[in-house]
């Protein structure tokens, strides 16, 4: 069966982890990275950065390959990974669920466009993953979780049982959510917190139980 062109944005470290992932899949076929204009011309794990992820540029892709995937990696703000994929959809193009096959994924979730699954992570029955989200490698989303759209759900971070994350939020690595608890949006729970209750405004959420950070 041949192979499915798509475009990655960002050549970072995040970006690595997801051409794994496209690879183990195999389903699609890299043409090659967005990036910043000093950065075309390197190669990310012997794939060209060929250009930037300006809105002409992707324009001008669109004829030759019309799926795209964002490879920046997203901490204390979703903001960037949402104005480019806003940027995406005005162009018309498409931005495909990848799912790791080293990745479980029960038949009972749904996962949202955009969305890598990385592996070895669990999505389990009746979870609920929104739009251009980070899935990421040895994350859990338990049984009847929700996860808004632009989140990341770092390495082992759980969301138990009907946890929620809110649209742009974060669970960092190896946090946890406690089953139900429901985390703002546009927040973040550093890595290696648990948050106990549910929050009533956003922020940064650290400890064991996790307090809201004052700045
Ligand atoms: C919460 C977080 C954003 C804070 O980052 P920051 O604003 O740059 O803060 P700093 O690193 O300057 O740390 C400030 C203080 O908080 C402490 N701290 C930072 N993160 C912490 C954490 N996760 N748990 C406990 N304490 C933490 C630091 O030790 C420091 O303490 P000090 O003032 O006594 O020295 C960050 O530490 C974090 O958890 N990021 C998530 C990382 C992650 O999971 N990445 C995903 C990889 S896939």
């Amino acid at each position: 069966m041949s192979k499915i062109p798509i475009i990655l944005i960002g050549g970072g470290g995040h970006c690595r982890s997801v051409i794994d992932v496209i690879e183990s899949e195999n389903r699609y076929h890299i043409l090659g990275i967005l990036d910043f204009p000093e950065k075309v011309g390197e190669k990310v794990l012997g794939y060209d950065i060929i250009g930037t992820d300006s809105e002409e540029e992707l324009k001008s892709l669109l004829p030759k390959c019309e799926n795209f995937l964002l490879t920046i990696g997203q901490v204390k703000s979703a903001n960037l990974r949402i104005k480019l994929f806003d940027r995406i959809h005005k162009i018309g193009g498409k931005l495909p669920t990848i799912i790791s096959p080293l990745a479980k994924v029960s038949r009972h979730a749904q996962i949202g466009e955009g969305t890598v699954v990385h592996h070895f992570a669990c999505v389990n029955a009746n979870a609920i993953v929104g739009k251009n989200g980070i899935i990421n490698t040895a994350a859990l989303v338990e049984h009847d979780a929700i996860i808004g759209d632009h989140c990341h759900i770092a390495t082992r971070a759980t969301a138990n049982g009907e946890a929620q994350v809110k649209k742009g939020s974060m669970l960092g690595s190896h946090s946890c959510l406690l089953p139900t608890v429901v985390l703002p949006e546009n927040s973040l729970l550093a890595a290696g917190s648990v948050l106990t209750k549910s929050p009533d405004q956003s922020g940064v959420y650290i400890g064991q139980p996790a307090k809201r950070l004052q700045k």
